[in-house]
């Protein structure tokens, strides 16, 4: 402002000290009425007056012109400011946004127009942009300039809102887009529209993905659902065929061939009654359909009774079972059914999967604060590292002929695992090939209250 006050005064002076000399000069000459000198430092009231009154017009004027060149100039950053916003505005939006004339032409558009669309800005600009990227329905059928929403909104200047339609690019390819068409007003009157859209395509995946896995949810319910039912319907029979083999065999009378036959009949009868009991298991499970039974009982108790079913197996498997129980654990609160199942899926494991030479299965207690850790450890083949992360997953067999080597479905840790977590514990697993594995499983003392 000072420098503006300094640069007016200067030239008002300056201004005012020329027409001095000039209005001297011309006293002088056209009027000779004195000398150049005299009328220059000696003038008359009068032209003091005069002289005095032009130069102060001078300095006025130059104010004058000084204010407008100002205000132009603070206009003209201002504008340049305002624009530059709006460029960095328009080009780091991550929406396509382009401006049409009353005729569908474009008049402008940001970079993410030309990186979605695949054309570049001189092939957009003055194009009409129903017929480059919008010239076709979803379906590929021809989209009428009258049916298209952006259309109708610089024609009769209501905003338009499409969630799913499609914009095509220059390589003919399509890609879902949600978009808002807004007329644009001018003093009131209609001059055009400004699209603003976005590439759905993230958002339609995710949708498709999150119906695919509605569909699949439904699907395994209703497979959990059959596999129950189904089930029940096997087992009814089974046990029957089980029932009547049993007293066959008691029968005297019956030749060696005979007995022989009802053996193999009432042991591939238990193995299918096991695997239907495992896949129901599986199954209720799987459907949340298992309710566990909680109440006070004794670990010491459920491990004597599992190490009893499992004796004769083990020996039979040249398989010694050692027990190192926690003096301080006894009492806690579980489903035993449930734990002993756990118990015996983990015990037979360990000598199904022993080595031919027999070895040691260790069964192990240990209070862990408000926990009970429980591990059965053996001595036999082992896992290899990479296949340790299949090892709770359905009818997973780490060893392809595992199934015929040494019998099963590959359900066993699975279901262990599900009832371990029912009871709100975990199940863990660790191995190394050739040498053993342990399992160890947690379980809370006390049952936890839902909230
Ligand atoms: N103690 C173990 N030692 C070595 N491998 C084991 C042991 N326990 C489990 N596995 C491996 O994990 C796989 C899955 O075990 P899981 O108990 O779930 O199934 P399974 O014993 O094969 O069949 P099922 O228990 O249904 O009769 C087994 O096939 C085996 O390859
Ligand atoms: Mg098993």
């Amino acid at each position: 402002m000072r420098k503006m006050t300094n640069r007016l005064v200067l030239l008002g002076f300056l201004l005012g000290v020329l027409f001095w000399i000039f209005d001297s000069y011309i006293d002088a000459s056209f009027f000779g009425k004195e000398s150049f000198a005299q009328t220059f430092f000696n003038p008359s009231i009068f032209e003091i007056y005069i002289r005095s009154f032009v130069m102060l017009l001078f300095l006025a004027f130059s104010i004058y012109v000084e204010t407008i060149i100002t205000i132009l100039k603070k206009t003209e950053a201002e504008l340049k400011r305002v624009s530059h916003q709006n460029k960095l505005i328009l080009d780091s939006a991550g929406e396509g946004i382009f401006g049409l004339d009353l005729q569908g032409n474009i008049t402008f558009l940001n970079p993410s127009v030309v990186n979605l669309t695949g054309y570049d800005e001189k092939e957009l600009i003055g194009k009409n942009s129903h017929n480059l990227i919008h010239r076709l329905k979803q379906d590929g059928t021809p989209f009428p300039k009258d049916d298209c929403p952006i259309c109708a909104a610089y024609r009769d200047g209501v905003v338009r809102h499409e969630e799913n339609d499609v914009f095509w690019r220059k390589d003919g390819t399509s890609f879902p887009v949600e978009y808002v068409s807004t007329p644009i007003l001018e003093k009131n009157v209609l001059i055009g529209a400004v699209v603003v859209f976005k590439d759905i395509s993230d958002r339609k995946k995710m949708e498709e993905t999150h119906l695919e896995n509605m569909r699949l949810l439904v699907a395994n319910k209703a497979k959990s659902g059959f596999l129950a039912n189904m089930s029940h319907e096997l087992r009814t029979p089974l046990n029957s065929i089980i029932g009547f083999s049993e007293l066959l065999k008691q029968r005297s009378g019956l030749n060696e061939k005979q007995e022989h036959y009802i053996e193999n009949i009432l042991k591939s009868s238990k193995h299918l009654l096991e695997l239907i009991d495992d896949i129901l298991d599986i199954s209720k499970v799987e459907a949340g359909k298992i309710e566990l039974t909680i109440e006070k009982t004794s670990l010491i108790g459920i491990i004597n009774e599992t190490v009893s079913l499992i004796k004769d197996n083990a020996q039979k498997n040249n398989i010694s079972l050692i027990k190192e129980l926690d003096p301080q654990l006894d009492i806690i609160e579980a489903d035993k059914r449930r734990i002993k199942q756990v118990l015996f899926n983990l015990l037979s494991n360990s000598i199904k999967f022993s080595k031919k030479e027999g070895g040691i299965a260790t069964i192990k207690t240990k209070k862990e604060g408000d926990m009970v850790k429980i591990s059965v450890s053996d001595t036999g083949i082992g896992i290899n590292v990479d296949k340790m992360e299949r090892l709770f997953k359905s009818f997973e067999q780490l060893d392809s002929g595992s199934a015929r080597k040494y019998g099963g479905a590959g359900l066993g840790l699975v279901i262990s695992k599900q009832l371990v977590e029912l009871h709100g514990g975990k199940i863990m697993a660790e191995s190394k090939e050739g040498e053993g594995t342990t399992f160890t499983f947690l379980l809370p003392l006390m049952k936890k209250e839902k909230n």
